[in-house]
């Protein structure tokens, strides 16, 4: 198979070789700014009008703009999502996962790593990071859900609708967090008057951290368990296996600013290219599954950080632990690797 395809049903490129990938993650003529030709090709008027709002404040996603915009408004985060936040977070983070671990002996009914673990552990770290107090669970992940849901399949009224819901939902949850705050931080453009600015970007970060690296932990602790000899085997080595296997998300997608000659095809202006992050099998080029380029993500040293604990945590305190029957469900989202339920024997 050609690692550059055309699909003319869905309009799109497809770039599944990770040499190919990294190329175009890092070439300046394709564009980040992929919504509107997604939301212009794909998805219908009545999601034009109708989640209107919605449809803003992903198009306000930094992830989505080119320089020089987006190197301003990265550069807010990104001062955040510094070495000192993990040395700070790091002890928390270990509360966080003792805490976790410590809820499952008092449960009944079994174990699922998905709902007891993934979910609580990455959300009260996502929490800790943004500095978010309120934290329901189960209710940023259902947000988060929602808006991959729309995400992935933009063509669908139903899912822009529940999407668009759970972004004003959210935009309401981050206007009482911020309030009060100190401006400084994350809590800058917010303060400054810019409340969208300030709902896009913890949006952004909300979303993105928490949807993958739920699936991340789940995916580490399924690799973890399917490894036969695994005390001998370091986690890191098993973090790595998953991201290059099963990168938590699977495509990003760009936009070609000019025309473009790309492994023998001409790669036309306009046109939407959806590349692959899974691969890059060979231990000696980094994995892809965090991206690469001037979009390399945020969080993650700090998602690296909380897998790490909690696998080293969980091999301790478990370690005859294995796979419930019946096994693992996968989730729903084609654009994801990942689980829905995965049942554990402790
Ligand atoms: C397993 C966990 C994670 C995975 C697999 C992941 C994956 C990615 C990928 C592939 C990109 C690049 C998108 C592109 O090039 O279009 C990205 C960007 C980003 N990620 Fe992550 N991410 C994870 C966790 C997090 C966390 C925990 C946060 C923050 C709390 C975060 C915040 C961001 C931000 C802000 C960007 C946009 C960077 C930019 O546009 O300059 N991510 N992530």
């Amino acid at each position: 198979m050609p690692s550059l395809t055309w699909f003319s049903d869905l309009e799109y490129w497809l770039v599944d070789e990770p040499a190919l990938s990294r190329a175009v993650l890092t070439d300046d003529r394709f564009s980040s700014s992929t919504l509107n030709t997604s939301f212009s090709r794909f998805s219908s008027g009545h999601i034009h009008q109708e989640c209107a709002y919605l449809l803003d404040i992903l198009r306000r996603w930094y992830v989505e703009h080119d320089p020089p915009q987006h190197t301003a408004e990265r550069r807010v985060t990104q001062a955040h999502f510094s070495r000192g936040l993990l040395t700070r977070l790091g002890p928390a983070i270990n509360d966080i996962v003792d805490e976790t671990l410590d809820a499952l002996s008092a449960r009944t009914g079994g174990v699922d790593a998905v709902r007891d673990i993934a979910e609580p552990v990455s959300a009260r770290v996502i929490g800790l990071a943004l500095g978010l107090q309120r934290l329901d669970i189960s209710q940023l992940h259902r947000w988060s859900a929602d808006i991959a849901a729309f995400v992935s399949a933009v063509y669908r009224l139903d899912l822009a609708r529940k999407a668009q819901q759970a972004v004003l939902e959210m935009a309401d949850f981050i206007r009482q967090e911020l309030t009060g705050q100190a401006a400084e931080g994350l809590a800058g453009r917010y303060q400054d008057g810019d409340f969208l600015a300030g709902v896009a970007d913890h949006t952004m970060m909300l979303f993105g951290g928490l949807e993958t690296s739920a699936r991340l932990l789940g995916l580490a602790l399924w690799e973890l368990l399917c490894t036969s000899d695994r005390a001998a085997v370091e986690v890191e080595e098993i973090i790595d296996r998953v991201l290059r296997r099963y990168p938590p998300l699977k495509y990003v997608s760009r936009v070609a600013a000019a025309d473009i000659e790309l492994a023998d095809r001409r790669i036309r202006a306009g046109e939407l290219v959806m590349v692959s992050l899974t691969g890059a099998e060979d231990v000696a080029t980094p994995a892809l599954a965090f991206g690469m380029g001037r979009h390399f993500c945020l969080g993650m040293p700090l998602t690296m950080l909380e897998t790490t604990i909690l696998l080293n945590a969980f091999q301790r305190r478990f370690p005859d632990a294995a796979l419930a029957a019946p096994n693992a469900e996968p989730s729903g989202n084609h654009a994801y690797h990942g689980f829905h339920r995965l049942p554990l024997v402790l």
